[in-house]
Parts: structure tokens; C-alpha cells; sequence
């Protein structure tokens, strides 16, 4: 069992945990994630390990509740437990000294960039981060993010905090002001790892994403995650979840991660009529 030992309500639908695991905390690298399950009986979801602090014993991690298992999750509060947390998991990202690096963080992808920036400032880059929010509430992570950035940009999409427009916009403005870069790091929605592939091609500016598709047993059998890059299949879970951006196949990804769209709106449906009626513990 793993105790959640403080729970936060970023923002709406958006709760951070901050969960007793040792053995996670000692081993974890920064592009890491966990799967975290419920209970025995609960579906396994992989989170991107946010921040682990050794010394402590404990890991964070940031959710969206977007569906049953995520809404189930975030009714926990403190002091309650976890049956599973499992990881880490994936490869760390490689870190390399390549001068000035941009971290972009879209909506519940900022929170894992933190750990991408400490890491690539620790070793002598010059982070300058980007972060982004459909609007200014779902802003998370600005001062974390800031303490380990030389630089942050915010935008949101409704211009209600930062600057107006997306962050790949954002990407695109730095570049064109004739920044020189040597690596562009992103996570977030899959269009917005698309969007920010998409404006640093043409510069030849080497770009990395962090994925995040449908898993199962995240140990590489399933083959659920399967994406292609550089025409060759991959599993995001074993192999990644970091890929050369320029060589992911966005669409194919964007159609395997709606394949369980309706079984995923009639399980919330299900939660939700349970939860109103009481009859969920
Ligand atoms: P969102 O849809 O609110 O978007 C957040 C920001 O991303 C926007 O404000 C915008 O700046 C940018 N963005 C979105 N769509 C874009 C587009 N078409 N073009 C350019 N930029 C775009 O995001 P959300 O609702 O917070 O969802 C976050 C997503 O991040 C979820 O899908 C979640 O699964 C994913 N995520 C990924 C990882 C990972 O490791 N890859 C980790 C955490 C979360
Ligand atoms: Fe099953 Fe990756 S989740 S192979």
C-alpha cells in the first residue's frame, strides 16, 4: 500500500498527490512515469513522475480527471492509500549540455517538464520554458517552473494570463527573434507535440517529445502503446516515452488514442450514475 500523504486541487479537475514510495523516490530519473492502480480491482494508469525528492521518500504527481479511474482518483485525499504504484517506468531522458534548451509544457503536461528543466539546467543548459493553459486558472506549476528556468514564457489559449495564443506560437516567436537553439523539449496534448514538431522542422532544430498513449500492462507484452517512428514500431512504454518528434507518427497516434473513446464514456457514465445515487465507497 502506498499512502497519499498531501493532496492539492490545482486547479479544476486538476489535483496534485504527493505519495509515500520510497523505493520509486531512490530510483526515479527525470521523463520517468509510475502506474498507479487503485485498488485490486482498478484499471492502471500511467502518470509521468512529476518530482521525486530522495531524501524524503516521495513522489508527485499531477492529474487531469478526464475519465472513470481519474475521477476515481481524484476523490482520494490524504491519508488514504494506493494498492499499486509500479516504476519507474520508461527510459530516463537523455541529458546533454547543448547551450539553450526550451522545455514546453502544455495544460497537465507542465507539471512533468519540472523535472526535464532542473535536470538539463543542472548540467549547464540554458532553460528557457514555455507554459501554457487554455485559460488562466489551469496555469499550474509557474513558480516550480520558474525556479528552475533561467527564462518562462505563459501563454494562454483565451489571452486571460501571458500572452494571448498557443505555446507553440509562443516557440515560433522565440525562434523568429533569432534565438539559437539546440533543443526543444515538449509534452503535453498530442496535437500540441504535433503544433511544436511542426515549427521547429523547417529550422532543423532537434526536438524531443515526451508521449503518452493508451497502455495497458506497460511492460512491453500488450502492445497496446505501439506507436511508429522513423517507420519502425515502437512501445512507448519499454522504448520511450520519449521520441524524436520529427520521426513520431502524430496521426497514427492521434487514431489509436481515441480506439477506446466510447467503452471510456459509458464506464464514466456508469461511475458518475453510481457516485450520484451513493452507492460507490
Ligand atoms: P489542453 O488541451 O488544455 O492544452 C494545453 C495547452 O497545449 C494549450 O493551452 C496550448 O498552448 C497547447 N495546445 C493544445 N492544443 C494545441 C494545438 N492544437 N496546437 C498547438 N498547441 C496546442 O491540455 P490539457 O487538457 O491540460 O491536456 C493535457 C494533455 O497532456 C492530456 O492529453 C494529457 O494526456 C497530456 N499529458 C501528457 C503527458 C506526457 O507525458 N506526454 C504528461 C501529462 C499530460
Ligand atoms: Fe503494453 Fe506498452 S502498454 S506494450
Amino acid at each position: 500500500m502506498y499512502e497519499i500523504l498531501k493532496k492539492q486541487n490545482l486547479a479544476p479537475s486538476i489535483k496534485e498527490f504527493l505519495i509515500s514510495s520510497p523505493e520509486i523516490a531512490r530510483k526515479a530519473q527525470p521523463g520517468q512515469f509510475v502506474v498507479v492502480r487503485i485498488d485490486e480491482r482498478g484499471e492502471r494508469i500511467p502518470l509521468t513522475i512529476a518530482e521525486y525528492e530522495r531524501d524524503k521518500g516521495t513522489i508527485t504527481i499531477v492529474i487531469q480527471e478526464a475519465g472513470k479511474s481519474t475521477y476515481h482518483l481524484g476523490r482520494l485525499d490524504s491519508g488514504d492509500t494506493l494498492s499499486d504504484v509500479i516504476g519507474p517506468l520508461g527510459r530516463p531522458t537523455h541529458m546533454q549540455d547543448v547551450g539553450t534548451v526550451v522545455c514546453v509544457g502544455g495544460g497537465v503536461g507542465i507539471p512533468p517538464i519540472y523535472p526535464l528543466a532542473r535536470g538539463l539546467r543542472e548540467i549547464g543548459n540554458r532553460v528557457i520554458s514555455i507554459i501554457g493553459a487554455r485559460t488562466r486558472e489551469l496555469v499550474i506549476w509557474e513558480d516550480k517552473i520558474a525556479s528552475v528556468s533561467d527564462e518562462v514564457h505563459v501563454t494562454t489559449d483565451d489571452g486571460s494570463y501571458g500572452r494571448k495564443g498557443f505555446v507553440s506560437n509562443e516557440l515560433q516567436r522565440l525562434i523568429e527573434g533569432g534565438r539559437e537553439l539546440g533543443l526543444v523539449f515538449a509534452v503535453g496534448p498530442t496535437l500540441m507535440m504535433r503544433a511544436v514538431s511542426e515549427v521547429t522542422r523547417p529550422y532543423k532544430i532537434r526536438t524531443m517529445v515526451s508521449l503518452n498513449p493508451i497502455m495497458v500492462d506497460a511492460t512491453g507484452m500488450c502492445g497496446v502503446c505501439r506507436v511508429s517512428v522513423g517507420g519502425e514500431t515502437k512501445f512507448v512504454c519499454v522504448d520511450g516515452p520519449d521520441f524524436d518528434a520529427h520521426q513520431v507518427d502524430f496521426n497514427q497516434l492521434l487514431s489509436r488514442q481515441r480506439i477506446y473513446i466510447q467503452e471510456e464514456k459509458k464506464a464514466l457514465q456508469r461511475y458518475n450514475s453510481l457516485h450520484k445515487h451513493g452507492k460507490l465507497k
